[in-house]
């Protein structure tokens, strides 16, 4: 049997607590090819230059939401949805959401009151996404244990390891079916009785028809639930984890909650959450010096590239500091990380996940007393492309009351 590739040894479990070293391996082979026949590019340079290039596609075959169209579909899709969402046409949901947030983070941690051990994921770093896309969206909150079944299913389908694996793609197929019917019968719902919510905003714009027919609409509803679900709740744990492996920072976010902001920048591209995106050539493209036949399909590997020393100076080192404007006379594309990916499939949620994610780690910051991690490095869940723990186990001496605390100090805006 040939020996494990670089590339399959970063999906061997045994890695998933740290597949950096891997990665270092990978990118001196900057595009390699698998033994079935997909590339993987692993330098900052390279993907960034691809995600602008119309000749690699995000088609999938099946309906999927605008994240699986190509412009100038994609565009159409995303601008009718982005009409009730954030900028430049309407005021920011999302900025306006901010003291929602703050108060479901709040009544989260409240819950935690008395106790001096949590799992972070399960208490706290699960529930704060999946209750703020239901409000955002307008699902009800009591339907969570169904759609979790079907998210769950659909991470299984998703990345390197479910490639081949014809029951992965079968369960998340049948859970993408499920989500679809089950927004088919939310969306009727709110167009007779509309909201504040994104669903009832888009279902009551007479131009969202003529932009998406009802199986889109359902299609990119089901988007949006889904995309927020296992990203913001691994960019939260692998922050709590990273800042516990890194008390000052988090002590001085305590002090300074501005300074989550550079924080989450650097989490982002220090520890993302999402670690691979799929492609397909739709023509023979040469990256690197290796022409990439029309047809194959390429692996961005999305974490490799923000630690990339020929983009970042000390990529493996934590620094929030490299994302201040001060210091970009050095080089200003430091600031720079593919978290988000870029180009016109760049995160839709990005604005929403900062949010959430700011708002969690000054709250745990303030109001968990000296905690420390019980298990390091903690259990990660099994998939390679969505990264994170699946249990943060943290003990801390005591939960401070919001009342004790300066409830006014906010972050402020981005
Ligand atoms: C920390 C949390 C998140 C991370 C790290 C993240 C990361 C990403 C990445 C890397 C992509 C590009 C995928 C590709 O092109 O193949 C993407 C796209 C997308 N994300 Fe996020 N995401 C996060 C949270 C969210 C949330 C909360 C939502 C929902 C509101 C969301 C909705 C989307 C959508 C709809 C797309 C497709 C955009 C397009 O194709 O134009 N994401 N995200």
């Amino acid at each position: 049997m040939a020996a494990a590739s670089i590339f399959e040894q970063i999906q061997d479990y045994a890695n998933r607590a740290d597949p950096y070293p891997l990665y270092r391996e990978l990118r001196k082979t900057p595009v390699v090819r698998e033994a079935d026949g997909s590339y993987v590019v692993s330098r900052y340079r390279d993907i960034a230059a691809l995600v602008h290039d119309p000749r690699i596609s995000s088609r999938r075959g099946a309906l999927q939401g605008f994240i699986e169209t190509d412009p100038p579909e994609h565009d159409k899709l995303r601008r009718t949805l982005n009409r009730h969402y954030g900028p430049p046409t309407t005021p920011d949901r999302i900025d306006r959401m901010r003291p929602e947030l703050s108060e479901i983070v709040t009544g989260l941690i409240d819950r935690l009151v008395g106790r001096t051990e949590v799992d972070l994921v399960d208490d706290f770093a699960y529930p704060l996404p999946v209750t703020a896309i239901c409000r955002l969206l307008g699902v009800p909150l009591e339907d969570e244990p169904r759609f979790h079944v079907w998210a769950d299913a659909l991470v299984q389908g998703l990345g390197p390891q479910a490639a081949g694996d014809e029951q992965a793609r079968r369960g998340a197929d049948d859970a993408w079916a499920d989500l679809g019917r089950y927004f088919g019968t939310l969306i009727e719902a709110h167009r007779e009785m509309p909201g504040q919510d994104l669903l009832s905003a888009l279902v009551t714009d007479e131009r969202t028809a003529t932009v998406m027919s009802p199986a889109e609409l359902q299609a990119n509803a089901s988007l949006l639930l889904f995309a927020g679900h296992e990203t913001t709740v691994n960019l939260i744990t692998n922050g709590m984890l990273t800042l516990l492996r890194h008390p000052a920072t988090l002590e001085r976010i305590r002090e300074e909650p501005e300074y989550v902001i550079p924080t989450v920048e650097e989490l982002l591209r220090y520890e993302p959450p999402v670690h691979f995106v799929s492609r397909t050539a739709l023509d023979d493209i040469d990256i690197a010096g290796t022409t990439v036949p029309a047809g194959a399909h390429i692996y961005l590997a999305l974490a490799s590239g923000s630690r990339d020393p020929d983009h970042v100076r000390d990529p493996d080192l934590f620094d929030p500091d490299r994302h201040d404007p001060e210091r970009f006379d050095v080089n200003p594309r430091e600031g720079q990380h593919l978290g988000f990916l870029g180009g016109v499939h760049y995160c839709f949620g990005a604005p929403l996940a900062r949010a959430e994610t700011q708002i969690a780690l000054t709250e745990l910051a303030r109001r968990l007393e000296h905690p420390r991690l019980l298990a390091d490095p903690p259990p990660y869940r099994p998939n390679s492309a969505l990264r994170g723990p699946r249990h943060l186990p943290v003990r801390f001496d005591r939960v401070r009351s919001a009342q004790e605390l300066d409830t006014r100090q906010q972050v402020r805006a981005r």
